[in-house]
């Protein structure tokens, strides 16, 4: 999850990785720092914290130079600390790297063993000098450099400079994403493409095992034995405009209210308008729907939310079974996997390493795997057969939204093509669904009116100590993903659970400090969900609840309802999605933490 930039080129390198690594620093912000080559010179420039705090270094003392590395970081070996920011140096090499050494203790205790003496905590500091070693040995620093990736074990991608040699930038990658960008008489490298087309649009997609030897001309690419390499030059389509977040005070905030332009965008390349039916042909020129036996969903996070949602329209409208999994416990049991059936992983970066191993796993087994990503040029959308994507525009809020609520379009419109495939729904089903689904922009900008009245019911929540969450069928996944977008923004505990299970448990904890969210649109469960806010109340509970009828409102066990207006059940988790979104987001603010970049986290988890 960290972020790795580099260019070699005519101009001076500093402000092009400082522009690039404010791009990057979604994908971590503990610490930041650059190297640049020149001469006889390698400087290295270091800060903890954010990328301003680098900048301000970079204002006191400016360096200049025409090849340079930079990389943001997230903490997942050495704590956040200066001393363990990237560059990692030797004498003379300088690396970034976004990735994890798994056999860092061996190739340490063997320098240790020779008097190399290291100043970090980092599994990443055994790289420089492992190759400042194999320069004193072998001299040709390419050969010096290859010889090390071959003696790396886990996940990197690489950008490592050379004191003496301002002619040359070297990348390598392993499990980690790095791109490279061709420009004229400048080329460059990249976690991915938004550093990198304010520059240029030609981008070339590294492989595993990869090896790039750059320079200003041009760009080298072999194996880590050396035989010569080929890859496809691709035109990126990434948006340059990410940094303008006005009118708006956060990203995340930006990105909540585009939600209605989202999913339109996102619907358009799915359904035929004018005949109110679904157009799946790049799945189905893949895939014969009709003859899926089991979905099996793989994504994290919030990702997993929405194949948690879909689950309940696939079995309900396709009658398939499907079964709905967090990627990091997939790929280590190693499921059976049924033949007939595919696979459905879904990721907003396109790069989160547990769901690409997931993946991996499915299609070494034989299953048809559909990509749903956010990422065009992504690598799951590349490991993919299929993809379909949401048409979100960059999320640059670490909290993902928009993102989501495509996500879920995407899934409903799949879900309604399977059913139809097998014959379970006829074509007026259809048409009816697809009626709610593209009348969901304009449904959502009314429930984002009521934006006040939920900044209000915040501030009445600003200092409870945790929150619970709950909902019936597919609102259960819902009120996960509400409690998840508190917790990861606000820092207050909160926790989603299935309102069925109350009284297993979770009703212990229910009294009158106690904040209970309650996802209850007018459903088949309705009556149920209206039951478990009886038992809450009568404990004490104070219950906001999120509905899309008007029953609730003026109910005397109430304490706040939020309705999101009409809406079928088919549609209500899109729109039950939102107030908890903005709840979530104003209680942050309230409480001054750091909305778009929240402690701890980072945008994409390329790390397992
Ligand atoms: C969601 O708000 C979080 N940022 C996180 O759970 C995220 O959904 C998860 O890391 C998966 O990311 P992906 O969709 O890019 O794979």
């Amino acid at each position: 999850m960290c972020g790795i930039i580099g260019v070699i080129g005519e101009r001076n390198a500093t402000p092009v990785l400082m522009e690039g690594l404010k791009r990057l620093e979604y994908r971590g912000y503990d610490s930041a720092g650059i190297a640049l080559a020149w001469r006889d010179e390698l400087v290295v420039v270091r800060a903890l914290g954010k990328l301003v705090n680098l900048e301000r270094a970079l204002t006191v003392e400016p360096r200049i130079g025409f090849v340079g590395i930079g990389h943001t970081r997230w903490a997942t070996h050495g704590a956040p600390t200066e001393r363990n920011a990237h560059p990692h140096c030797s004498a003379n090499v300088a690396v970034v790297h976004n990735g994890i050494i798994e056999n860092h203790p061996e190739l340490k205790a063997e320098l240790l063993s020779e008097g190399v003496e290291f100043t970090s905590e980092t599994d990443t500091e055994v790289i420089p000098h492992l190759i400042e070693r194999e320069l004193r040995r072998e001299g040709d620093p390419e050969v010096a450099v290859r010889r090390v990736l071959q003696r790396l074990e886990g996940a990197f991608a690489l950008g490592i400079l050379l004191r003496g040699h301002d002619e040359v930038l070297y990348a390598a990658r392993r499990g980690s994403p790095l791109l490279i960008g061709l420009g004229e008489g400048e080329n460059f490298i990249a976690s991915d493409a938004t550093p990198l087309v304010p520059y240029t649009r030609r981008m070339v997609y590294l492989n595993d095992n990869d090896f790039a030897i750059l320079t200003r001309d041009g760009v080298r690419l072999t194996d880590f034995q050396g035989s010569p390499v080929v890859r496809e030059v691709k035109y990126s389509q990434v948006s340059a405009d990410l940094t303008d977040k006005w009118p708006y005070r956060h990203y995340m905030q930006k990105e909540i209210f585009e939600q209605p332009t989202a999913i339109g965008e996102t619907l358009k390349q799915l359904i035929r308008p004018m005949e109110r039916v679904v157009a799946l042909e790049a799945l189905t020129s893949v895939i014969s729907l009709g003859e899926v036996s089991a979905v099996s969903i793989i994504a994290c996070g919030t990702s997993w939310h929405a194949g948690l949602v879909a689950r309940y329209w696939i079995e309900q409208l396709a009658r398939i079974p499907t079964s709905v999994e967090i990627a990091s416990e997939y790929r280590y049991r190693e499921p059976p996997l049924a033949p007939g059936g595919i696979t459905v992983v879904i990721s907003q970066s396109g790069e989160t390493a547990d769901t690409l191993a997931a993946l991996r796993y499915a299609k070494g087994h034989g299953q048809k795997v559909v990509a749903i990503v956010n990422v065009a040029e992504s690598s799951i959308a590349r490991a993919a057969d299929v993809v379909l994507l949401t048409q979100a525009g960059p999320e640059i809020g670490v909290a993902s939204t928009k993102a989501f609520t495509t996500q879920l379009v995407v899934l409903a419109v799949l879900a309604l093509g399977l059913g139809r495939a097998r014959g379970e729904i006829t074509e007026a089903v259809e048409k009816e669904h697809v009626e709610q689904l593209v009348r969901l922009p304009g449904r959502i900008e009314r429930v984002l009116a009521r934006d006040r009245e939920i900044q209000e019911i915040a501030a009445k929540f600003l200092h409870a100590r945790g929150f619970l969450f709950l909902g019936r069928g597919s609102s259960f996944p819902i009120a996960l993903e509400g409690a998840l977008k508190l917790k990861e923004i606000s820092y207050i505990h909160a926790e989603g659970y299935a309102a069925g299970e109350m009284k297993h448990g979770p009703i212990a904890l229910i009294d009158e400090e106690l904040p209970v969210v309650v996802v209850a649109p007018r459903d088949r469960l309705f009556d149920k969900v209206l039951s478990n806010l009886e038992e809450a109340r009568a404990r004490g509970g104070r219950l906001v609840v999120v509905t899309n009828t008007e029953v609730v409102a003026d109910w005397p066990l109430v304490d706040d309802c939020i309705s999101v207006g009409e809406c079928e059940e088919f549609t209500a988790p899109m729109l039950t999605v939102v107030p908890l979104q903005l709840l979530a987001y104003h209680i942050a603010v309230l409480k001054g933490t750091d909305v778009d970049q929240p402690r701890n986290l980072a945008k994409s988890v390329t790390v397992e």
